[in-house]
């Protein structure tokens, strides 16, 4: 039975009604849009993201009003107002905190759509939205990042950048048609604003909206992975369902209230957060003809920037190698004609890579590790989606995952030596063994039967 969704009648509510769907709408998504009664810790991360997109946003308009885009005027605007306007520091810390803490509540998010399966059918495509978002997230905080016009700014866009001219045929037209000039300058600047203020912000509120329809369409998962919606109750209502509101809004307001006090310790009392939030170099104007010692980008692009270095010449050769093997391997299982695209893929992939510089395989590598991302709903075959029902060597397999992807992020700070470059190497082909590997490894192993009902304890 669908559940109906009255409509006010009478007052300003119901003026409005007769004309705009207010009361339905909060009904569908808020008062009677009913979510598993078992959501833990995890499911705080989506309402955090949306407050620090509100916070970006409210932020970044006010910083806006006395920020001026010019290569001469950046820099001391952004010092004018952190010492003169008034609260102006509180505005700009808290924006450059938000960035940060965008991705730390946006990782943990990712991570719990990991443990719980929850990009499985039918939520594909809020999973996709998500890597999007991810995607738009990263382009978001690399604009961002030029605009105070320090020596980090403009070296780590210049670095970026030239990542492009790598690209066989087209790659050095393309750098310089993303710079609008030569090196990085007033104009690139001046597009990168424009992106960071208003182009990608809309796509990412766009993103945002359809991830949260898309969300709503199909229903929350939950710890045990499994459909509240497959037993209702006689009014239509999943038996282990609960509205959003009242329930989950105070739960929320508690994670907000927890999450608040964080974000304000970090603002008053580190900033900074010893180099990892606003490195030291960025307190340095800008200069062209002069490159600091050390080039690294802030914490959240480590691990990725850490697969770009490690893609050497050496291990460019043993990339060729694994998707050699993996190609023969595609042509032993192909039984027919129409079996043989994947081994021509791999030796096309081969050749191409023989001939062309690891620097632009780098990039490839780098780009691959957030595209994987988007595949998984079609990558995991598991028969149960909540890693609790999973054999236990799953476990151990995400654990792996884990920690390679925390050690890249960590090798990706420091600067690069013989020992650390072999390690990130090892670590980008555990990234990628485990994407690739998934449709095999996720089949295998006993799994636990997950419950009927999902599990609740009343606390
Ligand atoms: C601006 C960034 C984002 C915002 C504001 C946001 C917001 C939300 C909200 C409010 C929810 C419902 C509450 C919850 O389940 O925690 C949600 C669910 C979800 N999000 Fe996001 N999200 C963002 C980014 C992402 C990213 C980057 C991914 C993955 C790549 C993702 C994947 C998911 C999934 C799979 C669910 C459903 C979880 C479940 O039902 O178990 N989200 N999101």
């Amino acid at each position: 039975m669908a559940i109906e969704h009255e409509v006010e009648t009478t007052g300003l509510v119901g003026w409005i009604d007769r004309r705009f769907p207010l009361t339905s709408t909060w009904k569908k998504h808020v008062s009677e849009y009913y979510a598993p009664k078992n959501f833990n810790f995890w499911y705080f991360f989506g309402s955090l993201a949306l407050l620090v997109l509100v916070n970006q946003i409210v932020t970044g308009i006010f910083l806006t009003m006395n920020y001026k885009p010019d290569a001469t005027l950046a820099f001391s605007s952004v010092e004018y107002i952190m010492r003169e306007v008034p609260w102006g520091w509180l505005i700009r810390y808290m924006h450059s905190t938000g960035a940060s803490m965008f991705f730390v509540v946006v990782y943990l998010h990712m991570f719990r759509g990991l443990m719980y399966g929850s990009y499985r059918k039918p939520r594909e495509l809020v999973w996709v939205f998500g890597c999007a978002i991810f995607l738009c997230l990263m382009a978001e905080a690399f604009f961002g990042y030029l605009l105070p016009w320090g020596q980090m700014s403009f070296w780590g866009a210049q670095v970026i950048v030239n990542l492009f001219s790598a690209i066989p045929f087209i790659g050095p037209d393309l750098s310089l048609w993303i710079r609008g000039d030569y090196v990085v300058s007033d104009v690139t600047l001046n597009r990168f604003f424009a992106f960071h203020v208003i182009a990608i912000p809309l796509v990412l509120i766009g993103l945002v909206v359809a991830h949260l329809v898309a969300l709503h369409e199909v229903g929350s998962n939950n710890p045990d992975g499994i459909e509240i919606k497959a037993k209702k109750g006689p009014d239509g209502i999943p038996l282990d369902g609960i509205p959003f509101h009242p329930y989950y809004s105070v739960h929320d307001f508690m994670g907000v209230s927890v999450f608040l006090m964080i974000f304000a310790a970090i603002i008053f009392f580190a900033p900074e957060m010893g180099g990892y939030f606003l490195e030291a170099n960025n307190f340095i104007p800008a200069n062209p003809l002069q490159t600091p010692q050390e080039i690294a980008p802030v914490w959240y692009f480590t691990a990725f920037y850490a697969m770009l270095r490690a893609t050497t010449d050496p291990f460019k050769i043993v990339l060729m190698i694994i998707i050699a093997l993996l190609g023969l391997f595609a042509l032993v299982r192909a039984r027919g004609k129409w079996k043989l695209g994947l081994p021509v893929l791999a030796v096309l992939v081969v050749l191409a890579m023989a001939f062309t510089e690891s620097k632009f395989w780098g990039v490839v590598v780098m780009g691959g590790a957030v595209i994987s991302l988007f595949f998984l709903p079609w990558l995991d075959r598991s028969p149960v989606k909540s890693i609790r029902y999973r054999p236990f060597f799953h476990k151990v397999f995400y654990g792996i995952f884990v920690l390679a992807f925390l050690t890249l992020g960590f090798l990706g700070t420091k600067p690069p030596s013989p020992a650390s470059t072999l390690i990130a190497q090892v670590c980008a082909l555990i990234y990628f063994a485990f994407f690739l590997g998934m449709p095999v490894w996720t089949k295998l192993g006993t799994f636990k039967q997950p419950p009927e009902r999902v599990r609740f304890k009343p606390h």
